[in-house]
């Protein structure tokens, strides 16, 4: 249909990455595009860290699960909620408090979020390869210590960019019909069936028939694995999770 759109529906994740630099016209046209995203309130609700240091990177990459990626990569960003730059604003004119409560919480993670797939998006623009490493909110204490993070600020995911060193498959998605709603909120059970069995397709072709698994199975391991110290962690930062 366009350029653009041609983009955004060959997105891939890329894992494995050549020693090629960022350069740091690359990097100011990504962070540029990150700026530029819609924003809640303009409040800006987030801060980005590049972490160029070698040792931080490999505790990084242990930290987020021995994922060699996160050190390997040319460039490394943790997006982080921020409000504690909101609060800080707020105290140059009014007393009024700043709590991290949930409607702040959403509002900075939607934000960090927004910034960072327009990021993404940039990236895979000038060619290189993305992924997103949600793994470091597996120790996010660890990660927010090493990182200096405040008090109301906490690393939603990280992000891996560079040159691409592989050429993975294009990972099918559901199909419109259990994502695309008209009016009402419709149930499209045949439609995750359907799913179930181009996930298991896929995942053969993938691994050489290592794996045999469908994208409900997928699901329920991953419902084995909630990260239950997410709200401790974030009473802790100053956010108010109940
Ligand atoms: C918030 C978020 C966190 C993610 N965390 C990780 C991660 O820690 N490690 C990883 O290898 N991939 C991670 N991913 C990548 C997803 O696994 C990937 O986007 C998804 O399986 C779809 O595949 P695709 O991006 O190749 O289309 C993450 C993606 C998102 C959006």
């Amino acid at each position: 249909m366009n350029d653009m759109i041609e983009l955004l529906q060959s997105h891939r994740s890329i894992r494995k990455f050549n020693s090629t630099p960022v350069t740091p016209e690359q990097l100011d046209a990504i962070l540029g595009s990150a700026q530029m995203a819609s924003t809640s309130s303009n409040m800006q609700a987030y801060s980005v860290i590049s972490v160029t240091d070698t040792t931080l990177r490999q505790q990084l990459a242990v930290l987020a699960g021995n994922q060699a990626y996160v050190s390997e990569c040319p460039l490394f960003l943790v997006w982080c909620a921020d409000l504690h730059r909101f609060a800080q604003a707020v105290r140059q004119h009014a007393d009024t408090p700043v709590t991290g409560n949930a409607e702040n919480f959403l509002v900075a993670t939607v934000d960090a979020a927004l910034a960072a797939q327009n990021a993404a998006v940039a990236a895979e623009s000038l060619g290189l390869g993305v992924v997103y490493i949600g793994g470091i909110r597996n120790n996010p204490a660890e990660v927010s210590q090493l990182l200096g993070l405040p008090q109301l600020v906490y690393p939603v995911f990280g992000m891996c960019i560079g040159m691409p060193d592989q050429e993975p498959l294009h990972r099918p998605r559901l199909p419109r019909k259990a994502v695309y709603h008209e009016n009402r909120y419709t149930e499209a059970r045949d439609a995750i069936e359907s799913y179930d069995e181009t996930v298991r397709d896929y995942m053969k072709e993938r691994t050489g028939s290592k794996v045999d698994t469908t994208w409900t199975k997928e699901m329920a391991a991953k419902a084995t694995r909630p990260r239950q110290h997410m709200k401790a962690f974030l009473r802790g930062q100053g956010f108010e999770i109940e």
